[in-house]
């Protein structure tokens, strides 16, 4: 099958991958669940959500994860793809039916992926994924088997088993994962086996097997070398020698204590806003930076207008991932209409805090003919500063009369802000 190199937005919005990372890691060995543990200085999770990243084939990722574990909750937030996040279960199959549970209606195509994997190149998720778009309902990365496999039987009474027979090795596959499935099917396939008695639940070794169960035709794309599953010691220094080159440039940095040897990457923002001069004949006090400027007609709009206070919360949020403004403060939170633009970037810098952030500082330019700005950007700076209890700083320029700013009839104003993950 040839597979196309591209995907529309439409196929992508339909395409979900589920990764399922709530075992424990018994047989590794280190005492903590094995998505979390370093390899190369990054979790094998943030590895296998690195992957799916550049692969960019579904617009839902969904993270299975063990319940109540935070150290990896943490990590899945802050990945670049914001993966939805559930708790997983008992069993392999309980955290892929967890994950399932929590498609989006209308979710077309799911690709089941181990984060055991966590090196698989993008290129197998787009193969699987391609397949699907291509009118499989089931497809299945393989590798050929290097071993003779020999199928046994252990009459009673004896320890070892004895060999029945020799399946021809060009007949054989190895499988891995993503699994990529009709995502209905294989919801109605999972919702079947949930009832299951135990000894026929454990029997089922994988989601294609479950298909296989209901006579669906299972198809397979190549597999990967990179795509080994992580499961004892010595797999996990083999896949210390495949890593591939990291697709964010990283700063390393240590903590001042010298604890936390993990890469701390810091994330920057960006927010604008924009405001009218209210008209003439609607009176209204000019508020801006957090500061009032009696001589100043205000600036139009349902809060206080003040448009240097409402960048710098886009900004914030932006640095964070958390969404903006109308996410936080929008007509369905009644309380923050009108409110201070202090009190609002106030509110954005503790639900940066409560996203595991501090915030290195915050800067704004804002751009306008009125109010003059110079006597009092130290006042400024020290109102931002102390509702977002980080460094503010607000820098003004005209437009040399050019644009709506150099008319008089709007501001703009342009915030960065910066902000480093504390987890
Ligand atoms: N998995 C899961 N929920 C479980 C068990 C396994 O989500 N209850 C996931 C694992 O996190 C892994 C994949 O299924 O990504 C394959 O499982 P396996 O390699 O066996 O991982 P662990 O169960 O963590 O390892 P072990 O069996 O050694 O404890
Ligand atoms: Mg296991």
């Amino acid at each position: 099958m040839s597979a196309p190199t591209s995907f529309s937005a439409q196929e992508i919005h339909q395409t979900a991958i589920i990764v399922v990372a709530a075992g424990s890691g018994t047989r590794l060995g280190y005492g903590i669940p094995k998505a979390l543990v370093p390899l190369g200085g990054r979790s094998l999770l943030e590895h296998a959500l690195d992957q799916i990243q550049l692969a960019g084939c579904a617009a839902q990722v969904i993270a299975v994860l063990p319940a109540g574990e935070e150290e990896l909750a943490s990590r899945a937030a802050n990945h670049p793809l914001r993966p939805r996040r559930v708790s997983g279960g008992a069993t392999r199959n309980d955290s892929v039916r967890a994950g399932l549970a929590a498609l989006e209606p209308g979710t077309e195509r799911v690709l089941i992926h181990d984060a055991a994997r966590a090196l698989t190149p993008p290129e197998v998720f787009r193969q699987v994924a391609a397949a699907l778009v291509a009118g499989s309902r089931a497809v299945i990365p393989v590798l050929p088997v290097v071993d003779t496999i020999k199928q046994v039987a252990t009459d009673p009474g004896r320890e070892q088993p004895h060999v029945t027979g020799t399946p021809a090795r060009e007949m054989l596959r190895a499988v891995q994962t993503p699994q990529g499935f009709h995502a209905p099917t294989l919801l109605a396939a999972h919702q079947r086996a949930a009832g299951w008695e135990r000894s026929e639940a454990e029997a089922v070794t994988d989601d294609a097997m479950l298909m296989e169960m209901l006579g669906e035709r299972v198809d397979t794309v190549p597999g990967a070398a990179a795509a080994l599953k992580i499961t004892t010691k010595p797999d996990l220094a083999l896949a210390e020698t495949m890593l591939p080159p990291h697709p964010v440039k990283e700063t390393p940095m240590t903590r001042p204590n010298g604890e936390n040897p993990a890469p701390l990457i810091p994330r920057t923002g960006i927010g604008i806003d924009v405001h009218a001069v209210a008209d003439a004949s609607e009176p209204r006090p000019m508020w801006l930076a957090g500061l009032h400027f009696p001589e100043d007609q205000g600036l139009s709009g349902h809060s206080d207008g003040d448009a240097v206070a409402h960048a710098a919360c886009d900004a914030l949020f932006s640095a964070a991932g958390i969404g903006d403004l109308g996410t936080h403060f929008g007509t369905d939170r009644p309380e923050y209409a009108g409110a201070p633009g202090t009190t609002l970037l106030a509110e954005a810098a503790r639900l940066v805090r409560a996203a595991g952030f501090e915030i290195g500082n915050v800067a704004v330019q804002f751009v306008g003919r009125r109010p003059k700005f110079a006597a009092r950007r130290v006042e400024a700076d020290a109102v931002l500063s102390k509702a977002a209890g980080a460094p503010v700083s607000v820098t003004a320029t005209t437009s040399d009369g050019l644009g709506y700013e150099g008319t008089g009839a709007g501001v703009t104003a342009y915030a960065t802000a910066l902000v480093y993950s504390v987890r």
